[in-house]
Formats: C-alpha cells, sequence, structure tokens
C-alpha cells in the first residue's frame, strides 16, 4: 500500500505539515504519478556490458579465494558499472566480507539530481542487495517523499561501506577507507547534484570530517565540486523523534540549494 504525502510527512513526524506558499518560487514543479526511470528490482539480475539505466542490486558469486587487497582509487578510477558491481560484489578488502551474504553497491537513478549515502547495509539490506530497505529505509522513503522524490527516480542511495558490518555495529575507520574508492566511482559515474550525507559514518567517508553532526548541519560543504549537506541518519531520527524537525530543515536546505544551482537567479 503505498502512503499519501500526509500520511509520509505525518510519519516524519513533521506535522502540522509544512507547506510552501503558493507563490514561493521554491514551489516543487508537480511530479508525474509514473514516473519514467523508477524501476528498482530486487530480483538479482545478471550484469551486462551495457550499463542500466537504473541500478539495480546486483548478486554476484563471492570468490572466496580472492586475495584480501585492498582496492586502490587507481583500480576502480576507470570501472564502469557492471564492472564496478562486479568488482564490489567479489571485494575481500576488509573483513567485512567474511560475514556478509552479498555487498550491496546501491539504488537508484543512474542520473541523479541527488545522492544519499548513508552508513552501511544493516540484516535486511544484506538479505535483499539494496540499501535501505529495513525500517531506516521506510523513514528515507518517507523523507525523500516529503521532497516531492522517490527512490530510483532522480535519486541514488548508496553506503559508506558496502557490506555488512556485524550487529549492524558502526564500520570502522579502516573499513570505510578500503570502501572509500568505490563511493567515490560511484560518485564520479552519477555526477549527482547534490549529496546529503546520513550521520556521521558517511559524513567521515565522504567529508573526513569528525565534528558533530550537530555542528556540522546547516552548512554547504562541497566534493569535488558538488554541494554537500549533512543531516541525522534516519535510524537516528526512528531514536529520537524530535530531531526529525531538522532533518526536514536540513532537506529543505539542500532543495535550496539544488535550486539555486538550477536558476541561479532564484532568492536563496
Ligand atoms: N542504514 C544504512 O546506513 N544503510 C542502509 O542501507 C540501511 C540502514
Amino acid at each position: 500500500m503505498s502512503l499519501s504525502r500526509e500520511q509520509m510527512l505525518a510519519e516524519m513526524g513533521i506535522t502540522p505539515r509544512w507547506v510552501l506558499r503558493e507563490d514561493s518560487p521554491l514551489r516543487p514543479a508537480a511530479v508525474p504519478d509514473q514516473p519514467d526511470q523508477c524501476t528498482v528490482v530486487a530480483e538479482p539480475v545478471p550484469v551486462s556490458v551495457s550499463a542500466p539505466e537504473v541500478a539495480v542490486p546486483v548478486a554476484m558469486p563471492v570468490s572466496r579465494k580472492a586475495p584480501q587487497v585492498s582496492p586502490s582509487s587507481v583500480a576502480v578510477d576507470g570501472l564502469d558499472w557492471p564492472d564496478l558491481a562486479h568488482t564490489v560484489a567479489n571485494c575481500r578488502a576488509c573483513t567485512l566480507c567474511e560475514q556478509r551474504k552479498q555487498a550491496v553497491l546501491g539504488v537508484g537513478d543512474l542520473n541523479p539530481d541527488w545522492l544519499f549515502v548513508g552508513e552501511g547495509p544493516g540484516a535486511d539490506e544484506d538479505v535483499k542487495g539494496e540499501p535501505f530497505v529495513g525500517q531506516a529505509g521506510k523513514l528515507l522513503d518517507a523523507m525523500l517523499a516529503s521532497l516531492d522524490i522517490a527512490r530510483g527516480n532522480k535519486v541514488y542511495i548508496a553506503n559508506a561501506v558496502k557490506c555488512r558490518p556485524p550487529g549492524n555495529r558502526t564500520p570502522e575507520a579502516g573499513e570505510m577507507a578500503s570502501c572509500r574508492p568505490y563511493l567515490e566511482r560511484q560518485i564520479a559515474l552519477l555526477k549527482p547534484k547534490i549529496i546529503v550525507l546520513l550521520g556521521k559514518a558517511a559524513v567521515h567517508a565522504v567529508l573526513g570530517e569528525d565534528k558533530s553532526l550537530a555542528s556540522l548541519r546547516g552548512q554547504p560543504f562541497e566534493y569535488g565540486g558538488v554541494p554537500v549537506v549533512v543531516t541525522y541518519h534516519p535510524a537516528y531520527l526512528l531514536r529520537n523523534l524530535p530531531e526529525k524537525a531538522k532533518a526536514w530543515e536540513d532537506l529543505l536546505f539542500a532543495r535550496r540549494i539544488l535550486r539555486q544551482a538550477a536558476s541561479p537567479n532564484l532568492p536563496f
């Protein structure tokens, strides 16, 4: 059953609903009912030589004999989507590979405006091969809906690490460093117009910043020329409901940056 926008906002705990004024230049354009590129397939698919329009979770056989070698940025730099998916699926660069069911590369539109980066797959994602499909994912979907965007339509979702940290612990700095070339390559291929970092691990992985989220929110950062905004991780928001309003502010901040980049004459 799909939730209405009103229900999504209620789900995010954002009530009364915040509505942009009719005459606001920030008012979103109507979103079509059937987005062109929103095909997110949970079934494993074979990797083909031509890049798909929409990234889907790819279940690849894991070579247990592969040596544990960190992927260098150089080795990953030139990879296209199928090769990147194959490399990540077979990665043995850190010990996270030992307990994963599968690596989770990411999902969504390969020509996105938005890139959301989380921490790492949890139990549900490890099984399904797709990021943010558990409770935190439901909240993330509600956050996207509150922006009138949807998973797979102008949005790509990835994680700082591609394999589930055992017990859903926070990934260690070394694990994030091992995985970083993959995220860097994803960003280079996706060329998003804005990156939203969900939680401290994503901030560490992309910005190399370890300050508190509270001190980083509301500021524009940049990664390789792409604007970056920091907000709370949905799992944190589920435990700290009053913070949802702050996450909503952060998303509006990100949307203003995105819109102003498209129309520099708009007031911020
Ligand atoms: N939390 C994350 O950070 N990523 C996921 O994919 C799921 C939960």
